[in-house]
């Protein structure tokens, strides 16, 4: 199996019971069924939002960057793009490489103004030698 499957919601249902339990984490699918018993929040609440996005649930818990570490290797795949959310800031969402993300969105909210920008000053600058 890759982590870079994707999938989408309707095939992420299926995986609802212990047999094969499915959740979905900030558009992260995890295969989480070998970890129902080991789980420290117990097996309960996995099998609860098991075959759906359980990103607030699991947020709201203010899991640990341990947990963080350790949930990387039940990734199965992602999201398919058409049906992935948007990821909501939380605190210590650093150690998820959300950073890089913030920095692409600096770039574009800076682009976008310079581009318009430097169309107007071209388009005053015809207009201005034209007469
Ligand atoms: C792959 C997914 C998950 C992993 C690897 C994981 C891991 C952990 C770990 C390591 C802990 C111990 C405390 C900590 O280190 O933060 C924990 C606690 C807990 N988790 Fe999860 N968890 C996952 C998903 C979920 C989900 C979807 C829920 C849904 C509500 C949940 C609810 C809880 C609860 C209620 C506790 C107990 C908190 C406490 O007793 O203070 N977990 N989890």
């Amino acid at each position: 199996m890759s982590g870079n499957t994707k999938y989408s919601f309707s095939e992420v249902k299926k995986h609802n019971d212990n047999k094969s339990a499915w959740v979905v984490i900030n558009n992260n699918v995890y295969d989480v069924t070998p970890f129902l018993n080991e789980h420290p929040g117990g097996e309960e609440v996995l099998l609860e939002q098991a075959g759906r996005d359980a990103s607030d649930p699991f947020e709201d818990v203010g899991h640990s960057s341990d947990a963080r570490e350790l949930m990387v290797k039940y990734k199965v795949g992602e999201i398919i793009d058409s049906e992935r959310k948007p990821v909501k800031e939380k605190h210590s969402d650093w150690s998820s490489g959300s950073e890089n993300a913030n920095s692409e969105n600096t770039l574009k909210s800076w682009i976008i103004p310079i581009a318009l920008g430097i169309v107007a000053t071209i388009i005053y600058r015809f207009y201005f030698l034209s007469y």
